[in-house]
């Protein structure tokens, strides 16, 4: 069988390589040489070819759909995407927060969200949460924070202790602790929760004028939880 039509492997500069299976060596026998710049683009290709994951919201899935405007609230705001009837494509991405990939539903941890406006005046972003309330309030303690909650270097596990400390010594997280350890702490799925910012956003009207709101997003389903009545529906 012949290989002539085949298209050749080539270099990332685009250069057909002489053998996607050979080094380059001194004679048949001899030795490899360092010169094979295919051989070494490989080896640094594949050393780089994992994705590090990112530290908070690693798990995750996403869905396609739209944002419709039903009510007037353009007192309140010139933006484009919130003008009465306006329809805008958007993507959301739903995620837990401290778990890493593979890690459990079941963990006891708020959802994320965030979505992706495809305004007619650009993409608008945003994230949130399942809870109204944070954490912290200082973004120096977030990594403290979230480290808490992660599996220790030394043994790989999680560690009860280290995220306890973080929560007691820092009494502005109660709140959202409460609401953690309550009936709300695990939501069913993405589709039975609510979504809030929980940042202020400013909206500014057409004359100019300034208002700080929150967004809160209410699930038509209704929420429900692992353990709630009619989670089995
Ligand atoms: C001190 C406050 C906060 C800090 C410093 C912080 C920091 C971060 C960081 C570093 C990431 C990972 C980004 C990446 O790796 O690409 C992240 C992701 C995220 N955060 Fe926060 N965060 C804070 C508060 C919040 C709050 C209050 C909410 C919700 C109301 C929130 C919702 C999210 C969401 C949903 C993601 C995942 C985004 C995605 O799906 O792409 N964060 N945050």
């Amino acid at each position: 069988m012949s290989n002539e039509n085949c298209k050749p492997t080539t270099t990332d500069g685009g250069i057909p390589v002489a053998s996607d299976e050979h080094s380059l060596t001194v004679g048949p026998d001899g030795p490899i040489v360092l010169h094979d710049h295919y051989l070494i683009e490989q080896m640094a290709n594949f050393n780089r070819e994992r994705i590090p994951e990112r530290q908070p919201h690693a798990k995750g899935s996403g869905a396609f759909g739209f944002f419709q405007v039903t009510e007037d609230v353009s007192e309140y705001t010139k933006a484009a995407v919130f003008q009465p009837g306006v329809k805008t494509d958007t993507l959301m991405r739903f995620s837990t927060v401290a778990g890493e990939r593979g890690s459990p539903d079941t963990w006891r941890d708020p959802r994320g969200f965030s979505i992706k406006f495809y305004t007619s005046e650009g993409n608008y972003d945003m994230v949130g949460n399942n809870t109204p309330v944070f954490f912290i309030r200082d973004p120096m303690k977030f990594q403290h924070f979230i480290r808490s909650q992660k599996r220790r270097a030394d043994n790989g596990l999680r560690d009860h202790d280290m995220q306890w400390d973080f929560w007691t010594l820092s009494p502005e997280s109660a709140h959202q602790v409460a609401w953690l350890m309550g009936d709300r702490g695990i939501p069913k799925n993405w589709r039975h929760m609510n979504g809030y910012s929980s940042h202020t956003y400013m909206w500014v009207n057409a004359k100019g004028e300034r208002y700080w709101v929150k967004y809160h997003f209410k699930t038509d389903q209704g929420q429900r939880f692992p353990h709630s009545r009619g989670s089995r529906t």
